[in-house]
């Protein structure tokens, strides 16, 4: 079980908030410590360096927050997630995403059951699934090779596959596409099936639960559009499979090929199980196991690394140094690699689902802030919207930037280009343009002060903007699978601090509720008059405008 403590009742947090007035000046830092970077960077497996030296943290403040993670017992909580205790307790479940990618071949175990010879079944289902559409030897109805496929899920079941489908489109086999509908809007479906031919697509239905409004409507008019086109109902098995833990409902729904998964995997930690099937089928088996790999490595380097060299909980707790004693509200993520523009995203829901808590696992309020709000697009795209905040507002954001050393194409100066500006704009932010070197600049120029003298303080950058910097290697499934992994444990590790739930949503449920009673209100011709007179009104003109 996880170890109850308000972080503010603890010895290191009284530390950190007295630390807190230390004014602290990132250019001063550097200056005086020519080993900085040395000392606050880690570097994983010569694939993934982790640079967090441009953040606003000096010897006695990273060691206070390191005995934070200790004082929340942290070691004893990663021990009990991997050993498969029931960590969620509100909803009575074990968290055992990391078994789905244990590689290596000790059982796990959990009530009693080794959970490992499941987890192979379904991979070994998987691997045979995929190299049989690769191959050709699964056809559609018509003898016809499958070309397209589209995964509807929602949350969960489409974020975390859509996002590294994106992101490895370079290793993506020829001749397949992979479509993702997600939204209730029909002009998702609508704009997915338009182009689509019914008898070379197959559909995978994936939904833990198989009851999430989104993905059942859209699954329902996915086989509408099926059997219009001139197939039988004895064709849905050739055109939809389903990825569920609820075999009964999938059956029901008229699909017989379900790839398994267990409740003790938490939606949007699902990509490791057969919810990363449309992975799978992107870029083959093999490179999705590799995946898998990057994953468990990371998550070996979680539970054996000293807090103060292991890359998810320094991530974690710099988080909480700018979010609990800097008022920093969000913080940015920004990759300089196009394939990871679906990253943020991802980030979103992995981290504001699991951590946007405002009750303590002592069941009481918090007086603490949660998670910080989580944002962000690629680089160099952002630097020409909302960088001048990040440069000049008057938030604090700190910011992830994320690049790859190498690029899987290789035109021109691109990368270079690419990369100069993911290096300069942490530079920037940590050691700004001071008024001198303004002056100088216009001095250059051979302009008298008073010509320049009222632009001077537009043109000043503060700087000691924090900042962290991860560069890969390459972006390949492994280091992919690892930087997951990584932005995983964070949260984790932030969850375990904050003494929060982190694997379950209740947040959620309330609008789904709503939604529904409304639904059946809308179907009505009558006047509504059941609600507030806001939602009264907004349903009212919606009857008046909808056209039937
Ligand atoms: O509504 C939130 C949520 O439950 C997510 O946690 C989950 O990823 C998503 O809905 C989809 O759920 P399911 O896979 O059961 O359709």
């Amino acid at each position: 079980m996880l170890y109850d403590i308000d972080p503010i009742e603890s010895k290191s947090w009284n530390t950190l908030s007295k630390l807190d007035n230390i004014k602290l000046n990132l250019k001063n830092l550097f200056e005086n410590d020519k080993n900085r970077f040395e000392k606050y960077s880690i570097s994983f497996k010569d694939k993934i360096l982790f640079d967090f030296s441009k953040n606003l943290i000096n010897e006695e403040i990273f060691e206070a927050l390191i005995e934070l993670a200790n004082e929340a017992k942290l070691s004893d909580a990663i021990e009990a997630m991997f050993r498969g205790e029931e960590i969620n307790r509100t909803q009575k479940r074990a968290v055992l995403h990391t078994a789905l990618r244990d590689r290596s071949s000790k059982p796990i175990y959990y009530r009693g059951r080794d959970i490992k010879a499941d987890i192979q079944r379904v991979l070994s289902q998987m691997e045979r699934f995929c190299n049989n559409i690769h191959s050709g030897e699964f056809r559609g109805y018509s003898g016809e090779k499958i070309t397209d496929i589209v995964n509807i899920g929602i949350g969960g079941s489409s974020l975390g596959p859509q996002m590294v489908v994106e992101a490895l489109k370079a290793y993506q086999i020829d001749n397949i596409n992979i479509h993702f509908v997600s939204n209730i809007d029909p002009s998702d479906i609508y704009e997915t099936l338009k182009g689509l031919n019914p008898k070379t697509t197959l559909f995978i239905v994936s939904s833990k639960t198989f009851t999430t409004q989104e993905t059942i409507t859209n699954a329902k008019s996915a086989k509408e559009w099926f059997l219009k086109s001139g197939a039988l109902f004895k064709d849905i098995k050739k055109h939809f499979i389903a990825v569920s833990t609820n075999k009964e409902a999938v059956k029901a729904f008229g699909i017989e090929e379900i790839f398994e998964f267990w409740d003790w995997v938490g939606g949007r930690y699902s990509l490791w199980s057969a919810i990363g099937i449309s992975i799978a089928l992107s870029i083959g088996y093999d490179r999705f196991v590799e995946l898998l790999e990057g994953a468990y490595d990371i998550d070996c380097h979680f539970r054996e690394t000293p807090f103060n060299k292991n890359i998810p909980v320094v991530l974690a707790l710099l988080g909480i140094w700018y979010n609990n004693f800097k008022d920093a509200q969000s913080y940015a993520i920004l990759p300089y690699e196009q394939y990871l523009h679906k990253f943020p995203l991802f980030l979103q829901q992995l981290d504001m689902e699991s951590n946007g808590k405002m009750v303590s696992r002592l069941n009481q309020k918090i007086s603490w802030q949660s998670a910080q709000i989580v944002w962000g697009e690629v680089g160099t795209n952002a630097q020409h919207s909302f960088f001048q905040l990040l440069h000049q507002g008057t938030k604090v954001i700190p910011c992830d930037f994320i690049a790859s050393a190498n690029t899987h194409h290789n035109i021109g100066k691109h990368h270079n280009i690419l990369l100069s500006n993911f290096f300069a704009q942490s530079e920037a932010l940590a050691f700004g343009k001071s008024e001198d070197e303004v002056v100088r600049e216009y001095e250059k120029m051979g302009l008298k002060r008073e010509d320049y003298q009222d632009i001077i303080p537009h043109k000043i950058f503060e700087g000691n903007r924090p900042s962290n910097s991860i560069l890969l290697n390459r972006l390949t499934p492994y280091t992919l699978g690892a930087l997951i992994a990584i932005y995983e444990h964070k949260v984790f590790t932030q969850g375990v601090i904050w003494n929060i739930y982190s694997f379950d949503q209740w947040g959620v449920e309330l609008g789904k509720a709503l939604a529904k009673n409304i639904l059946l209100n809308l179907e009505k011709d009558k006047k509504t008059i059941e609600y507030d007179s806001s939602t009264n009104g907004l349903i009212n003109r919606f009857k008046k405008w909808r056209q039937k």
